[in-house]
């Protein structure tokens, strides 16, 4: 018999040691399986993960060079070069501190044709073998990706309109301006998130603490798009105390 079971919860006392833990499990995965295929995030919850993994590239001398890459999300309208990009800020967090094959790190093009765009990454994360290992930031509103709350959600990758809420925490990237931050983003959708064939969740803060109550307690709903990882048998949540402080004991 099997038991259906949520997502396991590991908590610690700070967001550095959250961001340690991960850090090792990419590590890890990288070591067994060089071939390995990661979906990776951006936002200010992965700044520290990626810091550890670089110095763990240097540390434990991590071959990056038959592993591939796919982020989760691109602002429409913005290039690969453009300073706001996602591209741009993985290149300065992760990519220059690794020897990943520029020709495996994929990324959603801001500044393609958005339909054709969203339906070629489909078929190269296809062609690629799926992803073995998502990692994941959550939004305050509990979005996954930039799959926004809404009365039904995309499961492929789509083009999608930002709230103000996700404008204004990215408003940082375009230096404060919030009539900067694009009013679209291409992202994965939640049926390519959920065929991953494990997810870790890394959050950390206070203002993520009802989101992660709900991803676990709550039902599942397109209202906190989050709450669809109940659906997945391999989802890992990295938390650090406060994130984790709207949790039942
Ligand atoms: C970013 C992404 C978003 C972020 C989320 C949290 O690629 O997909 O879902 O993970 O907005 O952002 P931070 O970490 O800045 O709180």
């Amino acid at each position: 018999m099997s038991t259906i079971r949520g997502p396991r919860v590991t908590i610690y006392p700070d967001a550095h040691a959250a961001a340690r833990d991960v850090a090792r499990r990419m590590a890890n995965a990288l070591q067994d399986n060089p071939a390995v295929v990661f979906g990776l995030a951006t936002g200010r919850t992965p700044v520290a993960l990626y810091a550890e993994l670089a110095r763990l590239t240097t540390t434990r001398h991590l071959d990056w060079s038959g592993a591939t890459t796919f982020n989760l999300d691109e602002f429409v309208g913005v290039g690969p070069d453009d300073p706001g990009s996602y591209r741009r800020f993985m290149q300065e967090h992760l990519f220059r501190h690794t020897n990943l094959e520029p020709g495996r790190i994929n990324f959603l093009v801001g500044t393609a044709d958005p339909d054709e765009e969203c339906r070629r990454y489909e078929r190269a994360i296809a062609q690629a073998g799926g992803l073995d290992m998502q990692i994941l930031g959550i939004g305050t509103n509990g979005h996954i990706g930039f799959n926004e709350p809404a009365p039904g959600l995309e499961s492929r990758t789509h083009r999608v309109k930002l709230t103000i809420e996700t404008r204004r925490s990215n408003a940082d990237l375009f230096g404060g301006k919030l009539d900067r931050v694009p009013t679209e983003a291409l992202s994965m959708g939640m049926a390519t998130i959920l065929q991953a064939r494990s997810l870790i969740l890394l959050a950390h803060g206070k203002s993520k603490a009802q989101c992660i109550a709900e991803l676990i307690n709550g039902p599942v709903t397109t209202a906190l798009p989050a709450t669809f990882l109940q659906l997945h048998p391999h989802v890992d949540l990295i938390l650090d105390t406060a994130a984790a402080s709207a949790l039942r004991a």
